[in-house]
């Protein structure tokens, strides 16, 4: 029996000293594998992001130097692009308008105002821990990129103040991060797709668009009913109708209102023009009644004279009727 206890606890150390190693071995190995992860996102193995920002370079960069300016993508320096752009002692965290985060990946590109003429490109969601991207006051043109939809760390994007067209994608609502788009100012068409009204929008602004259809539900109002974007987000789209913008922001009540004061114009206009001729009437009639008046008092007084005309060579007939009967009695009388 105590031999027995005495190889047991003889055993226990070993056991325990197996334990340990065990445990360390496998500490060791989930270390490695989260350095290797670590190692994944440092590298940019893939170089993602040097494919995402060379898409800028291609699709701006001529426009850049026409516009006869320092131009951002000075710094785009094919070998500042080289591998991982935010490692790359070259560019290393140099390129103009480009932040990296802690894991050395590019979180924000910020070129508002540098005169960038072309269409944003497709390559732009490679950018794949983009989380700012601010395009504002340039000259783009085209599509936004339904690639977009494949950022599910964009914060904020504006795109304000361009020439971009088309409809505003839908794949947008994957960007489930999205507190704040802006794109006022563009040449947007067709309706705002109800479902970014489910992203955590705290700003939102496509006033100044050519969008039509009504306003979702999901940006006018919150859940529990009470207004979540107002009027100004929405202004100036020509088709765009319903809460919260004004009734008559609705260009079919705009058109009516705009005939009902044609009508009211018209109406004015027949009433004036009735008064106008009454007016004229009157005043002939009453320079009429006047000259009548003067033609009657001349009328009588010309009946006047005829009566006395008449009269006096009625008298006159009368009177040689007289001298006749006279002398034919004097006749007749001598006779
Ligand atoms: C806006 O887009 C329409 C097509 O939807 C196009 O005909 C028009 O030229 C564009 N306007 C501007 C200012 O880009
Ligand atoms: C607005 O969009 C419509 C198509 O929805 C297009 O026909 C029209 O030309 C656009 N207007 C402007 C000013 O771009
Ligand atoms: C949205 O909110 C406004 C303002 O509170 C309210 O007048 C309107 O009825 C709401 N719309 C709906 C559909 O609840
Ligand atoms: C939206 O943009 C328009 C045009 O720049 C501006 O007047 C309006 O105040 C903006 N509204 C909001 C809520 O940002």
């Amino acid at each position: 029996m105590s031999k027995s206890i005495l190889i047991r606890l003889g055993n226990r150390p070993i056991c325990l000293t197996l334990l340990t190693l065990v445990f360390l071995l496998v500490f060791e190995c989930s270390i490695t594998i989260n350095a290797a992860e670590g190692q994944d996102d440092t590298n940019g193995d893939s170089g993602e992001d040097s494919a995402c920002l060379k898409g800028f370079v291609d699709a701006f960069f001529d426009s850049g130097q026409m516009s006869g300016r320092s131009t951002p993508f000075a710094s785009w320096t094919s070998s500042a692009l080289q591998g991982n752009p935010c490692m790359n002692s070259a560019g290393a965290k140099k390129l103009a308008g480009v932040t990296c985060n802690s894991r050395n990946r590019v979180e924000s590109i910020d070129l508002p105002s540098e005169g960038l003429v072309g269409e944003l490109p497709s390559s732009v969601s490679l950018c794949s821990f983009l989380a700012n991207l601010d395009l504002s006051s340039n000259g783009i043109t085209g599509d936004i990129p339904v690639s977009l939809g494949n950022l599910p760390n964009l914060v904020t994007l504006s795109l304000a103040h361009n020439q971009i067209s088309g409809l505003i994608p839908l794949e947008l609502s994957s960007c489930y991060m999205l507190k704040s788009l802006d794109l006022r100012n563009n040449n947007l068409s067709g309706p705002i797709p109800a479902q970014l009204g489910l992203l955590p929008l705290l700003e939102f602004n496509v006033s100044y668009n050519n969008l039509s259809g009504s306003i979702p539900f999901t940006l006018s109002n919150t859940s529990s009913g009470s207004p979540r974007f107002g009027g100004t987000s929405f202004l100036h789209n020509p088709g765009l109708h319903g809460y919260p913008l004004p009734d008559e922001g609705s260009e079919s009540t705009k058109a009516s209102t705009s005939q009902k004061k044609i009508d009211h114009a018209i109406f004015g206009i027949t009433i004036l023009f009735t008064v106008g001729v009454a007016c004229c009437l009157f005043l002939l009639c009453a320079l009429y009644a006047g000259y009548c008046r003067t033609c009657r008092e001349r009328g009588i007084v010309r009946k006047d004279l005829e009566q006395n005309r008449l009269s006096a060579s009625r008298s006159s007939v009368d009177d040689g009727v007289d001298g006749w009967k006279e002398v034919l009695s004097q006749l007749s009388r001598s006779s």
